[in-house]
């Protein structure tokens, strides 16, 4: 059985990815300084796995905790979700998020090329791309510059990765670059746990739906779209699990050990904000209470991807339609809050 060290694997997106590699017959090792995130997704985990999976909790800008786990264990890859993500702090606080992210990373990379652990799946984020010229946008699309350095955090860590795959030092990588990860497990056992008032916008929408918060404010509704308001690409969780897995049976599936790619992980349909409140209304039944607002600054327009490279290159596209991704998060809200 192969041993996949999973950083940040108690997290959100994380914490469905375990599950999924429990599945698919490999050991997840989890390592996380539960610094956003709540020992009880081990519960979680453990009800839907039946499993407990080994953890160190710990710092990834640990660097002998590296050591340790890569001398404990016979690690065959590496998935990296550890990172701090929330854009508005990361523009309050750079230091703490080049910190986190970068030397993070760089301590990650270290530990891996010492012990010749060869495969790394990192997550990177299609804020890499800003708001892109043509839409849907393809991996060839130019990243622009930053808009925060949250973002800028994926940007460098991409640079770094390929600059060491590009060392022949024996490390094969892949970046995925996600859209708008939401959804929960169809259990409700693991969810999204957003701490103080969320900024995206489905915890939003179903801490209002439960009475959490007044109201929603839709962030602007004169942008150049159908109905005025911003377009993503929006993921159910489950399904960008699934891309995780593809992407280590990929990475295993490549003799060359020095090879480095990056793959845009979305469904390829655009969404407006109003269609997403429209699909959790149908899905759960409650009716929202929304109003009209100003932009939030650093919003792009309209953003989705382009899903062909993932088609052929990780032979994986999702399953799942928005609408049974908003019924999930809003199953996973309701237990979260006792309805
Ligand atoms: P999350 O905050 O739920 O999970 C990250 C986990 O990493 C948490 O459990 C946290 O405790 C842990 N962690 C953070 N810093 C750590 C450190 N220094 N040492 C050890 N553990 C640490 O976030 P998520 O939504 O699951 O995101 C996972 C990854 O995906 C991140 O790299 C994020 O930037 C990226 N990403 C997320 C989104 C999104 O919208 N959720 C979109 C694109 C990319
Ligand atoms: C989605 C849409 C908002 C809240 C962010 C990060 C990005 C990536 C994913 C990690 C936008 C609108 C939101 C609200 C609203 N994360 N909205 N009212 O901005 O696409 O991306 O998360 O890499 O880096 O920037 O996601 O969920 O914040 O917003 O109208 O209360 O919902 O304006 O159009 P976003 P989001």
């Amino acid at each position: 059985m192969k041993n996949i060290l999973v950083t940040g694997g108690a997290g959100y997106i994380g914490s469905h990815v375990i599950v999924r590699l429990h599945e698919e017959g490999y050991n997840p090792i989890i390592l996380d300084d539960f610094s956003n995130s709540e020992k009880s997704v081990l519960n979680g985990l453990h009800k839907i796995t039946g499993k407990n999976f080994k953890l160190y909790e710990g710092d990834i800008l640990n660097r002998s905790l590296f050591d340790q786990i890569f001398n404990e264990n016979r690690i065959d890859g590496v998935i990296h979700f550890a990172a701090k993500k929330a854009v508005g702090e990361s523009v309050e606080k750079p230091l703490l998020y080049y910190k986190n992210n970068v030397s993070g990373l760089v301590s990650l990379l270290e530990a891996m090329v010492e012990h010749q652990v060869p495969n790394l799946v990192f997550s990177s984020s299609c804020t890499v791309y800003g708001q892109p010229d043509t839409l849907p946008v393809t991996e060839e699309s130019p990243t622009k510059p930053a808009n925060s350095p949250y973002g800028n955090t994926k940007q460098i860590g991409e640079e770094i990765i390929r600059d060491v795959v590009d060392a022949k030092v024996g490390l094969k990588s892949i970046a995925l670059r996600y859209f708008n990860p939401i959804g929960a497990h169809p259990s409700s056992e693991i969810g999204e746990l957003p701490l103080g008032v969320p900024s995206n916008l489905v915890p939003f929408i179903t801490q209002t739906a439960a009475g959490q918060r007044d109201s929603l404010t839709v962030f602007g509704s004169n942008y150049d779209t159908p109905d005025g308001t911003c377009i993503r690409d929006y993921i159910h969780v489950m399904d960008l699990a699934d891309a995780h897995v593809q992407s280590l049976k990929h990475l295993d599936s490549i003799e060359d050990l020095s090879h480095y790619d990056f793959v845009n992980i979305g469904t390829g349909i655009g969404s407006t904000v109003l269609e997403v409140i429209e699909s959790f209304e149908k899905s759960s039944g409650e009716s929202l209470n929304y109003s009209l607002g100003p932009r939030r600054p650093g919003d792009v327009e309209e953003i989705y991807a382009q899903v062909d490279k993932s088609i052929i290159l990780l032979e994986w596209k999702t399953k799942h339609s928005l609408d049974d991704a908003l019924r999930d998060s809003w199953n996973w809200q309701k237990k979260l809050s006792g309805i």
